[in-house]
């Protein structure tokens, strides 16, 4: 069992120790070091068990703080990008202070930097009075923890986490790459292209083409993934066997039945509320031993949806999409 509790001012002295805290924040739980701290760094990698190859992002509390982390003359656009979307689920990559370790950024010459909103985390990180050096607080690869219990789960070497119940967006920040007059997206979240075009009308937004080059490993094709197989349909399965789980995003498409292994995620169609609860319906199937394989009814890759599918693509990527429908197929005949 690791320690966990309430305690800020002890948790932002371990940050200062060196040691490893796990922290919540609006987006994901984040599993912090002291991100100067490269011998703290390199103590993160180890309990993910992350390959260094993939760099962390950096967590700040204020804006003063960015010169500490990118190099000067720092571009206005990601002055004006913060002051717009800080705090709050939006990742910004561009060039690195000298200061910032090799670790933290796997040898980069790029760093990428968050003001997460949530009071606690704002809380550690000032009293920690250093950037903070997070990735989700999960094993490398598996699913990503939205609750204190999820960390538990998955996480046993750490010195503490500070439990702060659910986070409330539940899918990880958009990371951008900041050019001086271009945004390239490595990772949509919560806060779409669109939205970004609307707010900034004279700079081009683009979404990072995957297939030409990985910058950034959650955009490697399989992460985020259960320990159960995850299979994607178009369509609401015609029969689902007691020991399958459906995860249904919206109410269009759906026959509304009543089965133990339905979860919709909203009622409404809102899929920024859809998409808080889709890692922690995941986490439930994952634990739950009447459930042998989970289907995830796809939904449109626009808006918000773009981030809901792509962590399902990759944490679905290892079963083939509908070879694999075995269950249903049977129950149609
Ligand atoms: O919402 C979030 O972003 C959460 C919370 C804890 O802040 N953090 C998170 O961290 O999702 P992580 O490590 O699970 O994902 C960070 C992603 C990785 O895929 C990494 O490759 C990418 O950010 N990344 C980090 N530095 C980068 C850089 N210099 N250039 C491109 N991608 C980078
Ligand atoms: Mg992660």
């Amino acid at each position: 069992m690791i320690r966990s509790g309430k305690d800020i001012i002890f948790a932002s002295k371990l940050i200062r120790e060196g040691k490893l805290v796990a922290f919540p924040t609006e987006t994901v739980y984040g599993l912090g070091a002291n991100g100067f701290d490269a011998k703290a760094v390199a103590r993160i990698f180890e309990a993910k068990k992350r390959p260094a190859f993939d760099p962390l992002i950096l967590h700040i509390a204020q804006f003063s703080d960015l010169e500490k982390v990118f190099a000067k003359p720092l571009p206005k656009l990601v002055l004006k990008l913060a002051e717009k979307y800080w705090p709050g689920p939006l990742t910004m990559v561009a060039t690195k202070n000298r200061q910032v370790p090799e670790i933290v950024t796997s040898g980069l010459s790029t760093v990428a930097v968050r003001m997460p909103n949530h009071p606690i985390a704002l809380k550690l990180l000032k009293q920690a009075g250093v950037p903070v050096a997070a990735p989700s607080a999960n094993l490398f690869g598996r699913l990503s923890p939205t609750e204190p219990e999820h960390v538990k789960e998955q996480l046993t070497n750490i010195d503490y986490l500070i439990e702060g119940g659910k986070s409330v967006v539940g899918i990880e920040s958009t990371i951008i790459a900041v050019k001086e007059n271009s945004i390239e997206i490595l990772r949509p979240g919560a806060l779409t292209a669109a939205q970004i075009r609307k707010d900034f009308p004279g700079i081009e937004v683009f979404l990072s083409d995957t297939e030409e080059h990985i910058q950034a490993p959650g955009q490697l094709k399989s992460h985020y993934s259960p320990v159960k197989p995850l299979y994607l349909v178009e369509e609401e399965p015609a029969y689902l066997s007691d020991r399958s789980g459906l995860m249904v995003f919206e109410p269009s498409g759906f026959s509304g039945r009543m089965a133990p292994g339905v979860k919709v995620l909203s009622s409404t169609g809102d899929l920024l509320e859809a998409a808080s609860n889709m890692f922690a319906a995941l986490h439930e199937f994952e634990s739950d031993e009447n459930i042998d394989r989970i289907y995830a009814m796809k939904v449109k890759e626009e808006g918000v949806g773009l981030a809901i599918m792509d962590r399902l693509k990759k944490a679905a990527f290892r079963y083939s999409e509908i070879e694999n429908y075995a269950d249903v197929n049977v129950g149609c005949s």
